[in-house]
């Protein structure tokens, strides 16, 4: 693929380089506030090349907000965090969706699109949280705890949504389990999330040991070290991190739940702890607020790169396909969740 990449780039006249850097322009002006501006010749040709194919292929980028800048800002069509990027592809007119972010997240799209070409860059992009739990686990907890109804966060592959009753992301992750009649819930399988929603919630929540492999890296006492090297700083978390840095957060919500609040208090500074491209990609939206970044990358989400996207649409590689019987099953309880909060958000 390096060779197809380096002719694409060589055979380029320089008109056309030039054109392509023209193209780039209003994206270029966001980018270069968080990127050395040197990078952008070199990312310009890929990313006019994929808005191109994408208007030929009639496909609709989907990128996380955990994508790179020149990805994010570059070529994705819709953002968000994993529960908007659910709705969004439930919503797609598209005939081909390519989704930029972790496999479960591909998946979520092709079950809800069961009838279109949905593609991943790079089908290698996993994720520590859905790599934790198999359906085979669920079947044994649930014969452990007979009547106690399943929920699984996102994070997880078909098979084990296909086991589960109902879905959620951080985004509503206590509404969900709200929303359950039954004293007793199972949650999985993140151990550091189902802590925050036992917080908020009556119900006694049956837990699973995963844990996201990055978020977990975040402790509270480098942030108590962040707030003392830092006036002013406002700390916001995701739930996926151990208690003891949710803890120290002002604030506690989903990647989306924090560009919210990051948008509503505009603070002088900020840190988010969370997967570092996010902090490139906020803080090219707001120039005039300090990011403080701590360096944790989820090697998963930066598999996602422009030359891979090209190659995944120029190919209409690598299709997402999930078992009719799994799909079926794992669609239902994906349903749930989008039906029972379509506009729940934290
Ligand atoms: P969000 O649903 O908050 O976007 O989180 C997804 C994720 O993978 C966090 O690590
Ligand atoms: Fe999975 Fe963590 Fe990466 Fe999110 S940041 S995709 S939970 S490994």
């Amino acid at each position: 693929m390096a060779d197809r990449m380096e002719s694409l780039l060589e055979s380029a006249p320089p008109a056309a380089a030039a054109r392509a850097l023209e193209e780039t322009d209003a994206a270029l002006e966001r980018w270069k506030r968080v990127l050395p501006e040197n990078d952008w010749p070199a990312h310009a040709p890929y990313i006019a090349e994929i808005r191109r194919l994408k208007r030929e292929r009639n496909a609709v980028l989907l990128a996380h907000n955990y994508q790179m800048p020149e990805v994010f800002h570059g070529v994705a069509d819709l953002t968000g965090d994993s529960l908007a990027l659910a709705r969004e592809a439930a919503d797609v007119d598209a005939g081909v969706i390519v989704v930029c972010g972790v496999h479960f997240m591909a998946e979520t799209a092709k079950l809800l699109n069961p009838s279109k070409t949905v593609l991943i860059p790079d089908p290698d992009s996993g994720c520590s949280l859905a790599d934790s739990i198999t359906a085979e686990d669920i079947r044994r907890l649930r014969a452990r705890h007979p009547g106690v109804p399943v929920v699984t966060y996102v994070n997880t592959s078909a098979a084990v949504k296909a086991e589960s009753d109902i879905c959620c992301t951080s985004a509503n992750a206590v509404e969900v389990v709200e929303s359950l009649d039954s004293d007793r819930v199972i949650f999985l399988p993140d151990e550091y999330l189902g802590r925050y929603v036992a917080g908020r919630t009556k119900k006694d929540l049956i837990l699973w040991k995963g844990h996201c492999e990055v978020h977990e890296k975040f402790t509270g006492s480098e942030l108590c070290a962040y707030r003392e090297d830092y006036d002013g700083l406002m700390i916001l978390a995701h739930p996926e991190c151990p208690p003891g840095v949710l803890a120290e957060a002002d604030y506690v919500g989903s990647t989306a739940g924090m560009i919210r609040e990051v948008a509503k208090r505009v603070p002088r500074r900020v840190l988010l702890a969370t997967e570092r491209s996010m902090s490139d990609n906020v803080a090219a939206q707001f120039p005039e607020i300090e990011f403080v970044r701590p360096c944790y990358s989820c090697p998963h989400m930066q598999r996602i790169t422009l030359p891979k996207i090209l190659d995944s649409l120029q190919n209409l590689r690598h299709v997402v396909e999930i078992d009719p019987v799994v799909a079926g099953r794992a669609r239902e309880a994906v349903r749930r969740m989008l039906d029972l909060a379509p506009r729940t958000i934290r």
